[in-house]
């Protein structure tokens, strides 16, 4: 795209919003939005509709990524990469949040329900000699090795086996965070159960041993997978559904957010990059994750700008979930509700509700995995068109939590598994699930009780961590 298009400024009025929320509004063109809105089969108009969301450009302002669907825009590339090239240095410099999860609490939860599933096998006759224990998207390393410290003293009190027959896969998909965790010993204390590697959440299961290389492939062989803050690293995208009646005829029309990137200041490019202008823009137009790695730099310069257009979606491959979540949000929230005046947004989590079909598709028939992410739980959160949210050159968009819910509802998923709550929910925007194959009444009790939002006798910090701390493994003991 030339920068010359920078200059075709959006006729339509635009309502600005924070850089986090895209939030349709009710306005005096409504009826005429209607109108432009009323055929889905159009290709996406000229002048986009107004019911959106982020500030137009400045004057001078260089287009880096014309229209495109907010899961394939140019920042959430950015964000992949980062993870994949510098987690470490992120943890490091505390560009990204991680003490809260990494305190010890979150630990002692999880090694609970792990000693609570391991009694409810033992006493059915089918706790496996080697019980496989996966956590995705391990981070600091710090939640697991605090786990397995809380799980070897269950075991030890209560004078079972359980501890001795762990084998852990602490894994990642960084590279270099799995070295930082094998570099500072993280493990060493319990170095006979754990091994330390690669796996990637969209591919659950199929692990590559850090030091060894060797792969293992433990589709439908693990007992319990962990996965912390790791979903909502997953794109989403934004629908809205409205009802058109025109010549008295019903339509159903469908809007896609679509977000185009832009550079800011440019007089301040220099500062950031050696690049000229025509390089940049030329290696915003490549598929090459190394291209888009000279970018990385200018991320501070970047501006979004997201807008409802009319799309035809009928080739979408998730309509079928699309309009199920549309005709859910109807339904819980009430037809004459003020949050669907202007029509139905679909808040769709794909990349999350792909992830984690993947990740009950690998557990054992008797297993169950975890995940805990930053959520929306009631049909009101989901209601509300927003975007993701960047953490440094990260970004993070909470999950769509009745989407997970209605997968495995009914078993829609056809994987004969079964999603559970906790008690309380959705408090702070913390949403926790656990997923079985088998009926685990036991574990699915504790689970339901030691992640009750309203129980804080569970939030021990374990070992006290300071805000101090340069180190990230200062507080653990060897
Ligand atoms: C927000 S951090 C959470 C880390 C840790 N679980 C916690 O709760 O503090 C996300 C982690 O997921 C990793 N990650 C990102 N994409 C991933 C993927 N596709 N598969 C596995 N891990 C991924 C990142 O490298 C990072 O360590």
């Amino acid at each position: 795209m030339s920068a010359k298009k920078k200059k075709k400024k959006p006729e339509a009025k635009v309502k600005k919003a924070s850089s986090t929320k895209a939030t349709a509004k009710k306005s005096a063109a409504k009826k005429t939005r209607a109108k432009k809105a009323a055929s889905p089969k159009k290709a996406a108009p000229e002048q986009p509709d107004t019911a959106a969301v982020q500030a137009p450009p400045a004057e001078d302002d260089v287009l880096l990524q014309d229209w495109v669907p907010v899961s394939q825009a140019i920042d959430w590339r950015l964000s992949r990469m980062a993870w994949q090239s510098s987690a470490d240095v992120l943890f490091a410099e505390k560009r990204v949040p991680n003490r809260t999860h990494d305190s010890g609490a979150l630990s002692l939860r999880n090694a609970r329900i792990l000693f609570a599933w391991c009694q409810e096998q033992h006493e059915a006759g089918s706790l496996p000699e080697t019980v496989n224990l996966v956590e995705l998207g391990m981070g600091t390393g710090l939640h697991l090795r605090l786990l397995l410290d809380h799980f070897q003293r269950l075991s030890k009190e209560s004078e079972t086996d359980y501890y001795d027959r762990l084998q852990v896969f602490a894994t990642d998909v960084s590279p270099r965070l799995t070295n930082m965790v094998q570099e500072q010993g993280l493990f060493v204390a319990h170095a006979e159960h754990v091994r330390v590697g690669f796996m990637n959440t969209m591919s659950p299961g199929m692990f590559v041993d850090s030091d060894s290389e060797e792969r293992v492939d433990l589709r439908g062989q693990m007992h319990c997978c962990c996965a912390n803050y790791v979903l909502d690293l997953f794109p989403i995208d934004v629908f809205r559904r409205r009802r058109v009646t025109t010549d008295g005829v019903d339509t159903v029309a469908w809007e896609t957010a679509l977000m185009r990137t832009w550079l800011r200041n440019k007089e301040l490019f220099p500062s950031y990059t050696d690049l000229t202008l025509e390089q940049i823009l030329e290696l915003s137009k490549s598929e090459e994750p190394a291209a888009w790695a000279m970018l990385a730099p200018l991320y501070s310069l970047m501006h979004l700008e997201v807008r409802l257009y009319a799309v035809p979606l009928d080739e979408h491959p998730d309509m079928a979930e699309l309009e199920h979540s549309a005709d859910r949000q109807e339904a819980a929230l009430g037809a004459d509700h003020e949050l669907l005046e202007d029509g139905t947004v679909v808040y769709h989590s794909g990349g999350a509700l792909y992830a984690v079909r993947e990740i009950a598709a690998a557990l054992a028939p008797n297993g169950y995995a975890i995940t805990r992410d930053v959520g929306l739980t009631t049909p009101e959160l989901a209601a509300v068109a927003r975007i993701h949210q960047h953490f440094g050159p990260t970004v993070a968009a909470g999950v769509n939590m009745l989407q997970i819910d209605a997968l495995f509802e009914d078993d829609r998923s056809g994987l004969g598994v079964s999603c559970h709550k906790p008690l309380n929910d959705g408090v702070n925007n913390q949403a926790v699930r656990l997923f079985s194959v088998a009926e685990l009444p036991k574990t699915v009790g504790v689970f339901r009780n030691e992640f009750d939002a309203n129980n804080s006798s569970s939030f021990v910090n374990y070992p006290a961590s300071s805000t101090t701390t340069t180190s990230l493994y200062s507080n653990i003991p060897t």
